[in-house]
């Protein structure tokens, strides 16, 4: 199929990518010129596991191109709509203007039978008003979310755990011919995944849009709940871990995304579930979704409480402390320092007069741009003389630190484990004074 991607950010650069490895002839677009330059020549411009291997074989195959010029586009049958919906500079609601211009930008190019595909996070009620302006021109307009991960994105885009198609339907939406063919052309998008019968939802736009904010409300409420219980474990001397291993057993619950520590970040869970209130406020439905505040609260808490558990581990003052801070990006496998807890937390710590001296594998060119007052370094340069060491994104290479080690190489042996991702045992029979969250 020919397809278009319109916007070439994490989301779009590997959705062009995998949608080129799926067997599809692919532009993607973007209006910034030099990623669209680096994408053009095989690069990928953040780092993803697996991306830019798939770069580089679509580009060198020509199934892959790239362009700043949308009227590019115009070939194609398929055009996926896949910018940014930010955090509201003035509010906590989404920032539609990129979706608004995409949508305006192609409407000229569109042809009838053309489809475009909304997969950016939007709030419930975008699609519906998008496709009044896009069904004049003769195209239809789909919303299919997506659910990928990073560090996982080409695999969930590839090989999704399910599909959902909204569509437009009418009442007696079964036999309505733009339901069908809308449908027909995202199977023939998703052809492997619906061979190997990836569960599919086909509903109508409103119920699509929601799944993914739902999606994302749901996995913050399971981390902030658990991170709620890890403030109750500690003043009870209880540990959340084995507490969450515990109830993790319950099927009904499950172990994963219960991981307490310093809270989620990234570009999507933070803002999707603040964008989300603002749009239930806005519907009249606020009082259903207040939990959320209180979500987003427990988790900005947990920042607090890290910055709090290394100055009084420092007895009272990080002043002219020399602190290491493993980790920066806001999770393992990725190189996004949007809303990161560990790059807040550092900043945090620098405020207080720390002499703060950061690592990370990945996010320490993104942190340097953002924080150019922190100090960076090899995880080496940051626990030389540290007089405390701070883990704040469970990166393989930190998990893996031998403490007897590292002993030797520090000013003081304390550790504060902000992802709860040490060996406590190793630490503790090591001599190092371990303090988790
Ligand atoms: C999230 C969702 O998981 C994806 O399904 C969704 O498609 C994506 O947002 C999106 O909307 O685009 P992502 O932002 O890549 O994906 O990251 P997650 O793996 O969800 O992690 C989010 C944050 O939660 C990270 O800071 C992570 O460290 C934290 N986390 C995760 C915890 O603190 N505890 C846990 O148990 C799990």
């Amino acid at each position: 199929m020919k397809i278009s991607v319109i916007g070439c950010g994490y989301l779009g650069a590997v959705h062009a990518a995998s949608m080129a490895q799926l067997g599809h002839d692919v532009i993607g677009v973007d209006v910034d010129k030099a990623k669209i330059e680096a994408l053009a020549q095989g690069k990928a411009p953040f780092f993803e596991p697996g991306l830019p291997e798939l770069l580089i074989e679509g580009v060198e195959s020509g199934s892959l191109r790239f362009s700043t010029d949308i009227a590019d586009a115009r070939d194609a049958v398929i055009h996926f709509i896949a910018v940014g919906t930010p955090q509201q500079k003035s509010g906590t609601g989404a920032d539609l203007t990129y979706v608004n211009g995409a949508v305006d930008a192609l409407l000229p190019h569109l042809k009838a039978g053309d489809l475009v595909v909304g997969k950016s996070t939007v709030p419930v009620g975008t699609a519906e008003r998008l496709a009044a302006i896009i069904e004049p021109t003769g195209a239809q307009l789909a919303w299919n979310p997506e659910f990928l991960r990073e560090g996982f994105a080409v695999k969930d885009t590839i090989a999704p755990d399910r599909l959902v198609y909204g569509v437009r339907q009418t009442s007696e939406s079964s036999g309505n011919p733009d339901e069908s063919s809308a449908v027909a052309l995202l199977n023939e998008v998703y052809a492997q995944a619906i061979a190997n019968e990836t569960p599919l939802v086909v509903t109508d736009f409103a119920t699509a849009e929601l799944v993914k904010v739902a999606a994302n409300a749901f996995l913050a409420t399971k981390i902030s709940f658990i991170n709620a219980m890890a403030e109750i474990a500690e003043v009870a001397g209880a540990d959340v871990t084995e507490l969450a291993d515990a109830i993790g057993y319950d099927a009904r619950i499950g172990r994963k995304f219960l991981n307490a520590g310093v809270g989620f970040g990234g570009g999507c869970l933070p803002k999707d579930i603040r964008a989300f209130t603002a749009r239930a406020e806005e519907l009249g439905r606020g009082e259903s979704v207040a939990f959320l505040k209180e979500v987003d609260a427990i988790n900005l808490r947990r920042r607090d409480r890290v910055v709090e558990l290394v100055v009084d581990a420092l007895g009272g003052s990080a002043y002219r402390k020399k602190v290491a801070v493993l980790g920066l990006a806001f999770k393992p496998d990725s190189d996004d320092i949007r809303d990161s807890p560990a790059l807040d937390v550092a900043v945090r710590l620098h405020g207080l007069g720390a002499h703060v001296v950061a690592t990370d594998p990945e996010a320490i060119a993104n942190s340097r741009i953002r924080h150019p007052q922190l100090t960076f370094g090899s995880t080496a340069d940051a626990l030389e003389g540290a007089d405390i060491v701070v883990v704040l994104t469970e990166w393989k290479e930190y998990r893996a630190l031998k403490p007897v080690e590292q002993a030797s190489v520090v000013q003081g042996q304390i550790v504060v484990d902000g992802r709860n991702c040490l060996d406590v045992a190793a630490w503790r029979s090591a001599g190092w004074r371990y303090i988790g969250l």
